[in-house]
């Protein structure tokens, strides 16, 4: 069974991701309110929270090299990063996340052994699925077989959202529209993909809930209309 996938996203007027003042706590208060039982984050999305470059690393205590004891009883998601090019090394920093209780990183066969003995040698959960990238569609269901993964929140930049939602593997997107109007002409929305997809037809929504939320921000739910893509 595939997991219920929902997008989230701070967006500003003019849909654009990065470049104004997102109001995170809310943001965060919103999301902890949700009963999911992973994070799926992008890559680019985690080097960026966490300030580092790719392949940069954080020195790391002998803990770091220790296997990890899972609670039974910890409810919180798991955080599931896409990371075929071995990235991200700074899992131990990630793992101090208070919000998720472990990490899985989805690799592919295309993923350096290198950055697999990496993540063997700090106990850190992977799978490999897909051959070049990720392929996500296998990834959600062994997410779901292996883990018991119902739900699915994606907090992520337009690159993953447009994968996921090209792929029609997005059932829900979640907007915290801010007022704010930032410009310019970079991809910077939460719908990434290349021009020529705009030969495809648009992905059609359906209203489910709008509320203001906070001072001037609204709270946007879409369900997003099956087999538009597949
Ligand atoms: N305002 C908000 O709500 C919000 C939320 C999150 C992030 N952001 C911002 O968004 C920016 C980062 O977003 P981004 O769009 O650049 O990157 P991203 O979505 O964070 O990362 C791209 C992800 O897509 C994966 N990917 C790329 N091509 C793929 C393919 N063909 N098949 C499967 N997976 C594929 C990558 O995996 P590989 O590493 O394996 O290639 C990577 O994990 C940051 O500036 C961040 O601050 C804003």
């Amino acid at each position: 069974m595939m997991p219920i996938v929902i997008l989230y996203n701070a967006v500003s007027l003019d849909g654009r991701i990065t470049g104004f003042d997102a109001d995170l706590e809310l943001y965060y208060e919103l999301a902890s309110k949700w009963d999911v039982d992973a994070v799926l984050m992008g890559s680019n999305t985690v080097l960026t929270g966490f300030g580092v470059k790719a392949g940069e690393t954080f020195p790391e205590s002998d803990d770091a090299f220790q296997p990890r004891e899972k609670d039974p009883d910890d409810n919180r998601p798991i955080l599931v990063v896409p990371d075929s090019k071995g990235q991200i090394r700074i899992w131990s920093e990630i793992l101090k996340l208070p919000y998720i209780n472990s990490v899985l990183v989805l690799c592919s066969r295309s993923t350096p052994r290198e950055y697999l003995d990496f993540l063997d040698e700090r106990y850190i959960d992977y799978l490999v699925v897909g051959y070049q990238k990720v392929d996500l569609e296998n990834a959600l269901e062994e997410l779901n077989t292996k883990f018991g993964v119902k739900k699915v929140r994606v907090d992520s930049g337009g690159v993953l959202n447009g994968i996921l939602l090209r792929q029609g593997l997005a059932d829900e997107i979640h907007l915290l529209v801010h007022p704010e109007l930032v410009g310019g002409s970079t991809p910077n929305s939460i719908f990434q993909t290349n021009d020529t997809d705009g030969e495809l037809e648009p992905i059609k929504l359906y209203l489910g809930g709008m509320e203001k939320i906070k001072d001037d921000i609204i709270y946007l739910r879409y369900r997003i209309l099956d087999g538009m893509f597949k």
